[in-house]
Parts: structure tokens; sequence; C-alpha cells
């Protein structure tokens, strides 16, 4: 049955979380030009007016809530107590003034360290974690007819485990798994996973992710392909491939590319320029496809959501 009320649900939880971060994402610049005013970059490639980007930030928001009413996974939870995210907001301000210094001084470790989920809610006005259910969806269309119990999930670089939540309350008996190379990131996942049945987290390189071949028949990589380099970002794809069952499903979310939506290039161009992203600018014209299918994947769709991309890949082979 249609879940009406979990739509409206949704599309009201998503506009408090918009009003909430836009207000922050405005606070936040203005206090970080005080610190050290940006110098102005102005792409060569065309913008997205204002009024185009929210227009495609509803439409992301009613594609989360449409998935909602069409049963492909729960409603988002409540937004937790007002005292929480006064605290986050207050530690996003206390770290300002050593953000504006790691953006001069390009430290890209301990810029990466910081960039925590807030961070990334921030800079999308709250459409992270609608851009990060959006890999539900074929995940959704895999688990069609299986058992939960028989399905092991790995996401791999799974940060403070915001999609590993999403994938939980989703399928609680899931076999899910989350790894990432920064045990202070695990740290809060395990903080944020509280509540709910366990999730094994590995503190490992994906470029040589500790589990058997063919051992996984879902993987996940949200948001970390920007963040390699080009033969990195190779490497982690074949241990990927080699993790997968044949006819397992690989589901990929980063960043729209360059030609992706002609009209925006510019934000992608200027992107790595505002913000230490010494890989973006590579990641932005890399051949995805053929990097997926020389790993023996077959990418299958691509999906936009806002300022993101959900490819999808299946390992070559029978299911
Ligand atoms: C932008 S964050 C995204 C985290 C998470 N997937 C999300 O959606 O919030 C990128 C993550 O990639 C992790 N990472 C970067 N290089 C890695 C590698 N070689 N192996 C494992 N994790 C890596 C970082 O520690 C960080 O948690």
């Amino acid at each position: 049955m249609a879940d009406t009320l979990g739509m409206a649900a949704q599309i009201a939880s998503n506009a408090l979380r918009f009003s909430w971060y836009s207000g922050i994402n405005w606070l936040m610049s203005r206090e970080a030009q005080r610190l050290g005013p940006r110098p102005r970059y102005r792409p060569e490639r065309p913008v997205p007016s204002e009024a185009e980007l929210m227009a495609d930030l509803r439409a992301l928001f009613l594609a989360d809530a449409s998935a909602v009413r069409d049963g492909l996974y729960p409603p988002a939870e409540p937004a937790g107590s007002l005292g929480r995210h006064m605290r986050d907001l207050r530690a996003m301000f206390a770290d300002l003034p050593a953000t504006v210094e790691r953006r001069t001084q390009a430290d890209t470790a301990s810029a990466a360290a910081a960039a925590d989920a807030n961070g990334l809610e921030t800079l999308f006005y709250g459409a992270a974690g609608p851009m990060r259910r959006a890999g539900l969806k074929p995940i959704a269309a895999f688990m069609r007819g299986k058992d939960q119990r028989d399905v092991a999930l790995l996401d791999v670089a799974c940060g403070t485990g915001r999609f590993l939540r999403e994938v939980r309350l989703a399928y609680p008996a899931l076999r899910a798994k989350g790894l990432d190379l920064s045990q202070a990131y695990l740290d809060e996942a395990r903080r944020h996973l509280q509540g709910l049945r366990p999730v094994e987290l590995v503190c490992a390189n994906a470029e040589q992710i500790p589990f058997p071949d063919a051992s996984q028949d879902i993987v996940t990589a949200i948001f970390l392909y920007h963040e390699l380099p080009g033969d990195v970002r190779r490497r982690v794809t074949a241990e990927i491939a080699r993790v997968l069952k044949p006819g397992g499903l690989f589901v990929l979310i980063d960043s729209l590319q360059m030609g992706d939506r002609p009209g925006w290039d510019g934000l992608l161009e200027a992107f790595p320029v505002r913000f230490h992203e010494p890989y973006f600018a590579h990641y932005a014209t890399d051949d995805l496809d053929a990097m997926l299918s020389e790993a023996g994947l077959e990418p299958q769709e691509t999906s936009q959501a806002f300022l993101s991309k959900v490819m999808v890949a299946p390992k070559r082979g029978a299911n």
C-alpha cells in the first residue's frame, strides 16, 4: 500500500533539514569570510542559477519522499533533540578557525578528517541524506525475492556510518559491514549506529580489502572516488570487483562529472579551487564506465541526484 503519510513526513523532514543547514551554511560562510577572506573564483564554464539549484533540490526531496511512499525504504528518523544539534553546531563553529587555517595551508590529511558528516550536510544544504538514500533504490530492486539474512553488504569508506544506518533501518537482518581507513570515523560510526543490530566495522585500506574473493553480495562506495588519485581509484575498484560475488551489485555514489549537466560544469570547476580537493579535477573527467568495465563490472544505469550521481554496476557472471 502506498505510504502517503510517510511521503508527507519525508517532505516535512527534508524541508526542516534544508532550513536548518541553509542557515548554518550562511552563518559559516560569513564567519569563514571574516576569519580569512576567500579569493573570488569565477569559473569559465557555466553555473546554474540559484533558482535552478533549488528546483533540483526540490526534485531530489520529492524523489526521496516518493521512494518512501513506494515502500523502497522507511521514512527518515526524527531530527533528534535540539540540544544535540546545538552541541554539533558549537563544535562546527569551534573548529572553523582550524578549517580556515587548513584551507590556506592545504593540509590534506587533517582537512579530510575535518570533513565530517555535519560538514557534508551543510555543504549540500541538508541534501547529503537524500543523495545517499538514492543508493537504496537499486539495493531494493536487488533485494526483491531475497532473504536479508543471506545477503552480505559492505560499505567501503563508510566514514561516520550515515549510509550504514539507513541500510540497517531498511534491512535489520542484512549481514552489513563497513570499512574505513580512519579509526576516528569508525568510532563515530559505532556511536551513530548504536541501538541497531550490530554492524561489523573494519579499519582497513580499500586498496586491500580484508575479505575473501566473491564474499559480498552488495558493495557500496559513497563520496569516496573523488578523494582518490586515478591509480588508487582503479585499485579500489579492482578490489571491490574481487570481493563481489558474480552477479553481485556495486553501487557507486559520487559527485556529478563534467558534461553530466553541462550547465553546471562551472560548479565542478570551482569546487576543487574553493575546497582543497586535489584529485577532484581528475575525477571530474575520469571515464568511470571504462574503469568499471576493466575491473569486470558491468555499468548498467546511472541516475542523477542533485549534485551527485548513482552508478549501478553488477559484477559480470551468474547470480
Ligand atoms: C567524504 S568521506 C565519505 C564517507 C561516507 N561514505 C559518507 O557518505 O559520509 C570519504 C571517506 O573515505 C575514507 N577513505 C579515503 N581513502 C580511503 C581508503 N584508501 N580506504 C578506505 N577508506 C578511505 C575516508 O576516511 C572518509 O571516511
